[in-house]
């Protein structure tokens, strides 16, 4: 199922979100700096699963255009720039606001990862019916 692959792949980001912003509350800023190059790499990663073959193959096979997956790059674009700011943050050592942003960010982003995991992932799934796996497949092997 593409709701579980992809959800468990929104758990494993959050993890790593999780484990810099510990790592620099204990003031290990070298850990929290390779941990949210982490997490920095694989949202952006997850995004780009999304944008480049999953959305796409949905909007291929139903013709929805500017339904959600739209409204779901759009939200990606000020994700982005979110994690953007955040990585400049933390290169400049400027905590507060890494910490600040990473707030507004988390908040958006579980909002957006609650729509795709309660209304379309679960549409995805119905469209895609047997190609699923084959789906996974392809979104395994995409490189980093
Ligand atoms: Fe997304
Ligand atoms: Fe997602």
């Amino acid at each position: 199922m593409i709701l579980e692959f992809m959800r468990d792949d929104h758990r494993a980001c959050d993890h790593l979100l999780a484990e810099a912003e510990n790592a620099l509350a204990d003031k290990k800023t070298n850990e929290a700096k390779e941990l949210f190059e982490s997490f920095y790499q694989a949202t952006n990663h997850h995004f780009d699963m999304e944008e480049k073959e999953l959305f796409l193959t949905f909007e291929k096979k139903t013709g929805m255009m500017g339904g959600p997956t739209q409204m779901m790059r759009y939200e990606h674009q000020q994700l982005r720039s979110l994690l953007e700011s955040m990585r400049l943050a933390l290169s400049e050592n400027r905590n507060d606001d890494f910490f600040g942003i990473g707030e507004s960010m988390m908040i958006m982003l579980q909002q957006h990862n609650m729509k795709e995991e309660q209304m379309l992932y679960p549409m995805i799934d119905r469209a895609l019916e047997s190609t699923a796996e084959v789906m996974i497949q392809t979104l395994k092997d995409m490189s980093r």
